[in-house]
């Protein structure tokens, strides 16, 4: 648990950058990230980032049909550890026909190993930190196809129940900042746990 010294420390080592109107202008609402799948190709080679027991897993499937699914986590904590052997489970026939890969580890470690412009999007659901966001981003800038998408969870400034700072929403808007990306959805759901889904400009 962070005391609020600590959680002011850490929103003030996060960039503050302030975006243009063209990095919004193209973008749309949706009431939630079921719809934003809706959104997504069909078919398409696709990235989880953050897994944990596949809720998500099952919606990505269900909805976009993927000719293949990376899922990507580390599984290593004891609250997620279990989600792996759950996966593997739910999942026996994809896995075998190699429809879903799975890849265990640290997504900064994992990233850098696919190949280049291999993926249609990728979804980042992992531990919400400012750096780790920051770097999960830029990792999958390089690995997007042209015209991809990347998108991800928790965009919102943090946890209040547990009161948990989140980097996302600053580290996607230094990404988006840096490399002249801009927002093509976001999810507006009641909760407050928001998803962003970003293109490249021009
Ligand atoms: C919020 S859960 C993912 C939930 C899932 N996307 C869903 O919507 O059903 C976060 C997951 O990220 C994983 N994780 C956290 N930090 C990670 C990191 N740096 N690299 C890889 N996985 C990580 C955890 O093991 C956990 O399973």
């Amino acid at each position: 648990m962070h005391s609020a010294v600590d959680r002011r420390e850490l929103k003030n080592a996060m960039a503050r950058v302030t975006l243009e109107r063209r990095h919004t202008a193209g973008c749309e609402l949706l009431p939630d990230r079921g719809h934003l799948l809706d959104e997504m190709p069909k078919g398409a080679v696709a990235a989880e980032i953050g897994v944990a027991f596949g809720d998500y897993t099952r919606e990505i499937m269900n909805r976009t049909d993927p000719a293949r699914l990376f899922l990507i986590d580390a599984w290593a904590t004891e609250r997620y550890r279990e989600g792996l052997a759950k996966i593997r489970s739910d999942w026996a026939g994809e896995i075998d026909a190699g429809r879903i890969v799975i890849e265990q580890g640290l997504s900064t470690d994992v990233l850098p190993t696919l190949a280049p412009a291999s993926l249609d999007w990728a979804y980042i659901d992992t531990n919400h930190a400012y750096q780790t966001t920051l770097e999960e981003l830029e990792l999958c800038r390089t690995l997007v196809k042209p015209g991809g998408r990347i998108a991800g969870h928790d965009f919102c400034t943090g946890n209040v129940i547990d009161a948990v700072p989140y980097g996302v929403v600053e580290a996607v808007a230094k990404f988006c900042h840096d490399h002249d990306w801009g927002f093509r959805f976001l999810t507006l759901e009641t909760r407050g746990h928001f998803s962003f889904c970003l293109e490249a400009l021009a």
